[in-house]
């Protein structure tokens, strides 16, 4: 059959919006099938379309109905046209986004993303999905256009019959009217019907989640830029749900460092005795709390009163906190201190983007590797063993790091340039298993991983216009700084001992420095200089290069930093000061581009376009990171510096594939592959330990503490002041045994997920559940068991708290649903916790 057709505006014009509309919700519902009982997903069926059904038949009566004035006619189409045009473009991008990550757009979080020409960019890495999506539906539209035109006028007529004033339709009419009257008053019959049966559901369902499954772009667009409705919570102070776990038999009294411990006491603000002889005189940045109880003594401040209302947080009043700095260091570290010396003069902190803990390193039988070996099913066993010694290639400096054995029966030929470490057998440092990021959303992570802080649960990142609530690391170095003064008469700076040194803290990185205010941030924390692709790329930088290959839409690859890093070393080196060096490595963030001269392998069977072709570029862009960071710890060789250098890998947070779940990605997804990060301590003489600990990156910064006091890397005064702090930080040290539990408190580990403010992911060392928690109606409850179901492939999901709960309780028993009960109340408490904390209103 061959279609030829006149192009018509307003039938065109009908469809186009027919159809955006009708396919956005159609895979919004699909979206949400599977969390619905499907008895109350057919009951309430019709409601989903109400919005819908209202805007098709304004859009047709202004489109038709409005020919009597012609001004009115011109002005009606044209808006209807603009509307059309809107909600097809919105649907494009819906669906294209679902193309891309499998979830949802927020129109709120888009159009905040679409504000920052940096987000733009990344905004613009969805164009082919967009225009794919484009075509399909204008090519919908364009079939649809006669049928649905006719149908709609049709149902219209029938509904509000015209009066014509034509002398020959009139007798036309009068021919026809008795049938016409008949088939009009059927279709008018059948309407009310519908309205009215679709009405009384609608009065009748429950406002979550089906407001929510209902909601039809445009609306759901207009609506998102309106004012933000009030969140689920009400504002004001947020008891602590647990009460009976913190009564007065529980309260410790301080000890030595210990501060004890007295939640549900009045917070008040640390008196001048419980203050610390340190917290004298000016203090840096960070330290604000111990600050204020100086200007309180001072009468003459009565126009700082607001200042004073600051809420601060304070160890002794914090519910949650369970302490383990009272166990003794893990044996074998205990064992090498005694015995040797383990001098940490530097620290270079790796940030890893979307580093994954199961490729960190990669491992033989891991379920990765099954997924790769099941995409070459028919391949025989020559190919088979061909790809395994290609993975295990695959992340061969991880394996030094962390040392953990890829586990492949390997052929041994490792490429000539990988780095090789030099470490004696036995020594090389600290991995932690078990690890989970503390957010899910990169620069979230940054603020834990460097100020042992809980960020902020709302979306994106407020933090910056906020004060953070601990003292992030560089500010603790600024501190030693300060307390130090000149060095003594007798010593220069050659021959002084590295203890009584200046800390210098630098940040470097190869990407933007201006998406999500990073530089501010960074500023924030307390860095002292921060070198970004904005510096780099500048054409009067000392190692910028004709030929530099932007990799992604952030950015460069690392690699681009490789002098940098060197002069910064050599710099510290020769100023006589110690470093703390930060670097974020950016290349294994999606698009997942490798430079061009990075030969790329093929791991699974149709990697390179297939539908493996995301994980592929993936574990193309691990393997070059890699090598990358066998690069970052070969200057350390070449500089001289690695014997009395502390190394810290952490990854930000994981990265979830199609391979693991239905939706992809880290935004508003709460699956666990998101979460599981590596953590290393790395350095020559420490002895090599493995350790496990249900914990999150919120044990990063007292650990590091802990460490540096342990190896006597700090003077005495500092040392003392390292000491002191650790008791003031939320986290676990992890070179202790883990408290999981204590009086009956559980160690609660929370996770916000990107973009922070819509769902939190809660669990605890004490037991193996896990609950995702919606911050806001949009969202279902999710519940998994990570011992049963390690890698969450059947997760419990429900709207409300009830409903979940009961399916728990059938596949999981009444401990699981008593826990779940606990969860969403510590959930819910420490989100308004950590509002009050920041002092975000
Ligand atoms: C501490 O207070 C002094 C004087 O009120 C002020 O100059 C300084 O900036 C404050 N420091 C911090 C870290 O807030
Ligand atoms: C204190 O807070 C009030 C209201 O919150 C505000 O109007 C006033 O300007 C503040 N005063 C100072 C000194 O910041
Ligand atoms: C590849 O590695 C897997 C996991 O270690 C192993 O089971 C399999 O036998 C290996 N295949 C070949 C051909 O070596
Ligand atoms: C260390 O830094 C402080 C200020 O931060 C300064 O007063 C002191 O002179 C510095 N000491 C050395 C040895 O550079
Ligand atoms: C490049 O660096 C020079 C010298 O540091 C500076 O003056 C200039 O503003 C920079 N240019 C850009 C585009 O940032
Ligand atoms: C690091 O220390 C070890 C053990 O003391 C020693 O064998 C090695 O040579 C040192 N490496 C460097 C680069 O100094
Ligand atoms: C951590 O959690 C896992 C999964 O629930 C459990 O199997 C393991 O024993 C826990 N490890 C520790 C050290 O508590």
């Amino acid at each position: 059959m061959i279609i030829s057709r006149q192009f018509s505006f307003r039938p065109f014009i009908l469809a186009l919006l027919i159809v955006s509309t009708f396919s956005s919700k159609a895979l919004h519902l699909f979206q949400h099938a599977t969390s619905l009982p499907q008895s109350r997903l057919i009951l309430f069926f019709p409601t989903f379309f109400i919005q819908e059904a209202v805007l098709w038949t304004v859009a047709c009566f202004v489109l038709y109905r409005l020919s009597g004035n012609k001004c009115l006619s011109v002005i009606g189409n044209v808006v209807t046209g603009i509307i059309s045009a809107l909600t097809f473009v919105l649907a494009a991008s819906q669906i294209g986004f679902y193309m891309v990550t499998g979830s949802e757009v927020r129109w709120d979080a888009a159009t905040s993303v679409g504000n920052d020409p940096e987000g733009r960019k990344l905004m613009l890495s969805g164009l082919k999905s967009f225009l794919a999506a484009s075509t399909l539906l204008l090519f919908l539209s364009w079939l649809c256009t006669p049928g649905l035109s006719t149908i709609l006028n049709h149902w219209l007529s029938a509904l509000f019959p015209i009066r014509s004033t034509d002398k020959a339709d009139e007798e036309a009419l009068l021919a026809t009217a008795k049938g016409a009257f008949r088939a009009n008053s059927i279709i008018q019959f059948w309407t009310a019907g519908a309205v009215i049966i679709t009405s009384f559901l609608w009065l009748v369902r429950p406002q979550v989640p089906y407001s929510h499954i209902s909601g039809a772009i445009p609306f759901t667009f207009f609506g998102a830029l309106g004012p933000k409705s009030a969140s689920l919570q009400v504002a004001g102070d947020f008891d602590f749900p647990l009460q009976k776990l913190i009564g007065e038999e529980y309260w410790e009294a301080p000890n030595g460092h210990f501060k004890g411990w007295a939640p549900g006491t009045k917070p008040m603000s640390m008196n001048a005795n419980s203050r610390p002889e340190w917290a004298s005189g000016h203090l840096p940045a960070g330290f604000q709390r111990w600050n204020e109880s100086k200007k309180e003594k001072s009468p003459n401040h009565d126009m700082r009163k607001n200042e004073t209302s600051t809420i601060r947080y304070n160890p002794v009043h914090d519910p949650l906190r369970i302490t383990n700095l009272d166990q003794n260091v893990v044996e074998p570290l205990a064992q090498a201190l005694k015995n040797h010396e383990i001098p940490i003069n530097h620290i270079v902190f790796v940030m890893m983007e979307s580093a994954r803990k199961d490729i960190f390193p990669f491992q033989a039988g891991s379920s990765l590797h099954q997924q790769i070996l099941s995409s070459h099913e028919s391949a025989d066993a020559e190919t088979i063993q061909k790809l395994n010694s290609t993975l295990s290639r695959l992340t061969p400096v991880a394996e030094k790091l962390t040392g953990e054995q890829s586990g492949f029966s390997s052929d041994g030929d490792e490429p000539q340039t990988v780095w090789s470490d030099g470490v004696k057998n036995g020594m090389g440092g600290i991995n932690i298993h078990g690890l989970l990021t503390g957010s899910s959303l990169s620069f979230k992570s940054a603020i834990i991983n460097h100020c042992g802080t809980g960020p902020l649960p709302v979306d994106f990142m407020d933090e910056v216009h906020e004060e953070i609530y601990q003292p992030c690391i560089m500010q603790i170095l600024d501190l030693f700084n300060q307390r130090k003064g000149p060095l003594p008469q007798d010593q220069t700076k050659e021959s002084s001992e590295f203890h009584d040194r200046n800390w210098t803290s630098i940040f470097l990185q190869s990407i933007t420095g201006l998406f999500d205010d990073q530089n501010i941030l960074n500023e924030q924390m307390g860095f002292h200089k921060a070198l970004y692709k904005e510096q780099i790329e500048n054409i009067s930088a000392p190692y910028y290069h004709k030929d530099m290959e932007e990799i992604n839409y952030f950015g460069y690859a690392e690699r681009e930093t490789y002098p940098y890093l060197r002069q910064i070393i050599d710099e510290t080196i020769a100023n006589g000061q110690r470093l703390f060096l930060s670097h974020f490595t950016s290349t294994t963030h999606h698009p997942w581009a490798t430079p061009s001269k990075f030969h790329k392998e093929k791991y699974f069977a149709d990697g390179l376009m297939g539908k493996h072709e995301d994980m592929n570029n993936y574990l193309n862009s691990v393997r070059y990171v890699d090598t990358w960071l066998g690069d970052i710890l070969q200057v350390l060789d070449d500089t001289g510096i690695s014997n009395e250098t502390l190394v810290v890998l952490v990854g930000d947070h994981g990265q979830a594939f199609h391979e693991d779940s239905p939706v992809s990605g880290t935004y508003e997804n709460g699956h666990i592959s998101n979460f599981r990060i590596p953590l290393v301590f790395r350095h020559p003489l420490l002895p090599r330990i493995q350790i496990t600990a249900n914990a999150t990156s919120m044990s990063l910064v007292p650990t590091l503490l802990d460490l540096l006091v342990q190896t006597k890397s700090l003077n005495e005064e500092d040392s003392d002041i390292a000491v002191d702090l650790m008791n003031e930080y939320e986290g676990q040290s992890l070179i202790r045994p883990y408290q999981a539990m204590y009086n009956g408190r559980q160690a609660w580990n929370f996770g916000i997920i990107n973009a922070g403010g819509t769902m939190l992911s809660v669990g605890s060392a004490a037991v193996p559940y896990r609950l995702i928690l919606p911050l806001s109606s949009d969202f279902e409850f999710v519940f998994s068991n990570l011992d049963t179901d390690p890698d969450e492939k059947s997760s419990l999901r429900a709207w409300s708290i009830d409903e979940l709960s009961s399916r728990v309780e059938n596949e999981h028993g009444d401990k699981a649903v008593q826990w779940v009960f606990d969860a969403e109340q510590v959930g819910r408490w420490w989100v308004e916790e950590r509002k009050r904390l920041w002092n975000h209103h």
